[in-house]
Order: C-alpha cells, then sequence, then structure tokens
C-alpha cells in the first residue's frame, strides 16, 4: 500500500519523528529553519497531510493554491490562531490542533513565573553569576508573597483550569476567574472560583493576573494601557498565552512607572523579536516560549498529532478538528 506523503515543518521530538517514518512517506525539516511561504504552497501542492506549528503563519494567501492535494493540517501546538481556518475550510483542507496533553505543563511554567517575578529569582541569578552578591543582609531583594494571595485568570479554559488548581491546592490562593465563554459550575467548584463578568473585575481584585485566553485578532491587545491601570499596585501580570494579548508598549510604561509590579512573559507579539524596551525592566521575568517544553509533553503532542493524521486517513473524524 502507498503511503501517504506528510511534510513535517520542523524538527520534532525524535520518538515521534521515528513513528512518522515507520507509518508514513514523511518528509523531516532536518535543518529546523522555518519554511518560507513558497515551500508550504509547493508543500500543500504535492503532500496529503502539511504538519505546522505554532510559528508558521498559514494565511489565506498562503493557502490559496489551486486544488491543493493537502487535505489536512495537522498543527503541531494546541494554539491555532496563526491558522486562518476560514481560508482552510475552503480550500477543502481539515485543520487539527494538540488540546489537553500541555496543559499541565504550560500551568507549571505560568507558576513558575509567578514565583520567579514575585521573589526576584531571575533578577537573584543575574545578581550571582555576575559576582554581585555581597551576602545576606534582612533588606537584600526583598520580593513579594505568594502563598495565601489572589490569582486573578483571564481565559478559564483547560490549562487555566489546571493552573487555578495548583496556585488553589499547592498555594493557598483564592481564585477568581473570567471566560468569554461559558464556564461549567463543576469546573469553578473543583477550587472554590469566583467567576466574574467582565475583565476589569479580575484586574481589579487580583494579585496576579494569570492569561489563558486564546490569542488572535479576538483578544488582540486585550490588556492595554487602561486596563494596566486597574490593576493593584503590587499587583503581577503573567502571560503564557499569546503575545498579541498585551499591549507591550503599554506594559513597559506600567512597569517602568510603578502602575504594577512586575510581569512574567513566555509569549511575545511578534516573536522571537522582542520588544527591546522590555529587556529594560528588571521586574520582568522573561522566557523563550517555553510553555509546552518538557520531553514528556512535546512527545504527547507528537503523538496528538498522529493520532489525528490516523483518524484522518483512516476515515474518522479527527478528535482534535478545528475546522
Ligand atoms: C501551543 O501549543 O499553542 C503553545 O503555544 C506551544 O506549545
Amino acid at each position: 500500500m502507498t503511503k501517504q506523503k506528510i511534510l513535517i515543518s520542523r524538527r520534532w521530538p525524535e520518538a515521534i519523528e521515528a513513528k512518522l517514518q515507520e507509518d508514513y512517506d514523511v518528509t523531516l525539516n532536518q535543518s529546523d529553519t522555518p519554511l518560507a511561504v513558497e515551500e508550504f504552497q509547493s508543500a500543500l501542492a504535492n503532500y496529503d497531510a502539511v504538519c505546522p506549528t505554532v510559528t508558521d503563519k498559514i494565511t489565506a494567501e498562503l493557502l490559496d493554491v489551486p486544488s491543493p492535494r493537502c487535505k489536512i493540517l495537522g498543527n503541531y501546538g494546541v494554539g491555532f490562531s496563526h491558522i486562518d481556518l476560514d481560508a482552510a475550510k475552503k480550500a477543502g483542507i481539515t485543520v487539527t490542533n494538540t488540546p489537553e496533553v500541555l496543559s499541565d505543563c504550560t500551568a507549571d511554567l505560568a507558576m513558575a513565573l509567578i514565583l520567579m517575578v514575585a521573589r526576584r529569582a531571575s533578577e537573584g541569578e543575574r545578581e550571582v553569576r555576575a559576582s554581585d552578591w555581597t551576602g545576606w543582609r534582612p533588606t537584600h531583594m526583598v520580593g513579594t508573597k505568594v502563598t495565601g494571595k489572589t490569582l486573578g485568570i483571564i481565559g478559564f479554559g483547560r490549562i487555566g483550569q489546571k493552573m487555578a488548581r495548583k496556585c488553589h491546592f499547592g498555594f493557598d490562593m483564592k481564585i477568581v476567574a473570567q471566560d468569554a465563554y461559558p464556564v461549567k459550575p463543576e469546573a469553578l467548584a473543583e477550587t472554590n472560583a469566583t467567576l466574574v463578568d467582565t475583565i476589569e473585575e479580575v484586574l481589579q481584585q487580583a494579585d496576579f493576573v494569570s492569561l489563558h485566553c486564546p490569542g488572535g485578532d479576538e483578544n488582540y491587545h486585550l490588556i492595554n494601557a487602561d486596563r494596566l491601570k486597574l490593576m493593584k499596585q503590587n499587583g503581577f501580570l503573567i502571560n503564557t498565552a499569546r503575545g498579541e494579548v498585551y499591549d507591550a508598549d503599554a506594559l513597559v510604561d506600567a512597569l517602568q512607572s510603578g502602575t504594577i509590579m512586575g510581569a512574567g512573559l513566555d509569549v511575545y507579539e511578534g516573536e522571537p523579536n522582542i520588544n527591546p524596551r522590555l529587556k529594560e525592566c528588571e521586574n520582568a521575568v522573561l522566557l523563550p516560549h517555553l510553555g509546552s517544553a518538557t520531553l514528556e509533553t512535546r512527545e504527547a503532542m507528537g503523538n496528538r498529532v498522529l493520532d489525528n493524521l490516523a483518524d484522518f486517513f483512516g476515515g474518522r473524524e479527527p478528535r482534535d478538528k478545528v475546522a
């Protein structure tokens, strides 16, 4: 039986690439450099499936290929705001993602950001590595207590709920949540979370505000200068969602003027380019989009793509179909 032709846009974990090679006529991206628009278009014309990831912009223009052979985009990643779903549908291409398997690790990293920024861990490490530490003293690098504080969650989906559990059960935190979509009462009851109607209420009530909403146009600069002003002066903003969800210039202004106390960021608008002003903020912890970056999760994400492809080519509806 001839195997389906699959193109993978970036390197994936070794074990997953080996499975792909067993099951498909697969083209891997050994150089691990991003593909150009023309390379994607040629793949759409010549492969049965193309597997992009969250850094590949799959626009309507890119998808405008006459009679594409490709019938499925098996996205490696849960977010899909980089794919024009309407254009994919129009082109008759199914799109899948990889939910659930990365929720714990992404929430773990959001927790790490809370601890790092509140307890000034990056600042401290920079001081030690620069041999600038002069020793313990009562007023040295005093931070903010995390245990017992209020966590505000914007976007109470899978990752937001995991975050609530970690913070509530691990750090005795009170949870205030907001979501643009209905939230099941059981999901709130588990952590005794209070659902509020507006983002403004979360910002006003929380000591730590953690973003877990989708990116894309619907949430572009959701956290802007006006909203940052509503946060507590000793409050912190944490973002492991998408870079476009906050206005980086407004955030820098808030960090520099003392409007808020600090920020822990894993994602950036236009990443890997980062607004250079952010790097000047000692009170910002900046990580390079590491939310799902554990071997266990990255393999699980790969297996999820494999499941989606197997369903699709087996004539079944893929479990993670988003378009
Ligand atoms: C995703 O999957 O959308 C993350 O941002 C990368 O794991």
